[in-house]
């Protein structure tokens, strides 16, 4: 199968004592696009870094199955909610980052960055530098940063989240048209409902902390109007019935 697919079985995750992942299995489908909802710090980026092993789990399996597509220098790459963009580069300096020791010539670095920074408007900011741009901006940089590469899996943490309303949807509509093209497995967190409805292939319903998969979702475009409000139900069925749990003692 082209692409490369996730799966993880029973992985458990503990902060100290604090239970965070409890007993997390799921399947990430190659070339798809999978949102992983779920109430803030229901351990949403704690189960992306251990998708991504930037987080070794506590307990329970990752395992990554399929191949690269040719040009792919990456198996996995991160877009983060606030950009980590480095401040001594410039938009082109950050793009390229990634491909500088990737064994691609220099001709062939200035071309794919040139056609990444097309492919997400940015190519009038390549000498820019981060601070002179607006947060919107910045986070297209974050996903040509991660799209350079051509990566396999794409991980997104909250990409959206801290810009205003009015960025996040027209960047929304961008990231949607990206994500389409790289062809990659993508696992986007939010906790933004209409993104998930807006984005997503399938749809993984976490609980509240600590995170277990409570629902998971198959996307088809006669559901998609309909589906925001469909996830807002089973996530409030889900807080009414802990506060019901928190009730009983
Ligand atoms: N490095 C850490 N050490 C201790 N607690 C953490 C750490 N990272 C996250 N947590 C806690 O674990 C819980 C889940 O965090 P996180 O995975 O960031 O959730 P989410 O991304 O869904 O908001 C939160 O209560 C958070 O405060
Ligand atoms: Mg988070």
């Amino acid at each position: 199968m082209k692409g490369v697919s996730l799966r993880l079985v029973g992985v458990c995750h503990d902060y100290g004592g604090l239970r965070v992942l409890d007993d997390v299995s799921l399947e990430v489908p190659a070339g798809r696009v999978t949102m992983v909802v779920g109430p803030s710090g229901c351990g949403k980026s704690t189960l992306l870094g251990i998708m991504g092993g930037l987080i070794r789990p506590g307990s329970g399996r990752v395992m990554q199955e399929g191949g690269m597509a040719e040009g792919c220098l990456n198996a996995l790459t991160y877009v983060f909610q606030d950009f980590a963009l480095l401040p001594w580069r410039s938009v082109a300096g950050n793009v390229g980052l990634a491909l500088e020791g990737a064994g691609v010539s220099r001709a062939e670095q200035g071309r794919r960055v040139a056609e990444v920074l097309e492919v997400t408007g940015l190519s009038a900011f390549a000498g820019a530098w981060p601070r002179q741009l607006s947060g919107g901006m910045r986070q297209r940089v974050g996903i040509a940063r991660a799209l350079v590469v051509r990566p396999a899996v794409l991980l997104m943490d909250e990409p959206l989240s801290a810009l205003d309303a009015q960025t996040r949807d027209l960047l929304l509509e961008v990231f949607a048209g990206l994500i389409a093209r790289s062809g990659a497995t993508v696992v986007y967190v939010t906790h933004n409902l209409e993104e998930a409805a807006r984005l997503g292939d399938r749809v993984v319903v976490l609980s509240r902390r600590p995170g277990r998969v409570r629902a998971v979702i198959e996307v088809d475009e006669a559901r998609r109007g309909g589906l925001a409000g469909e996830l807002w139900r089973l996530i409030r069925e889900d807080a009414a019935a802990a506060e019901r749990e928190l009730a009983c003692g």
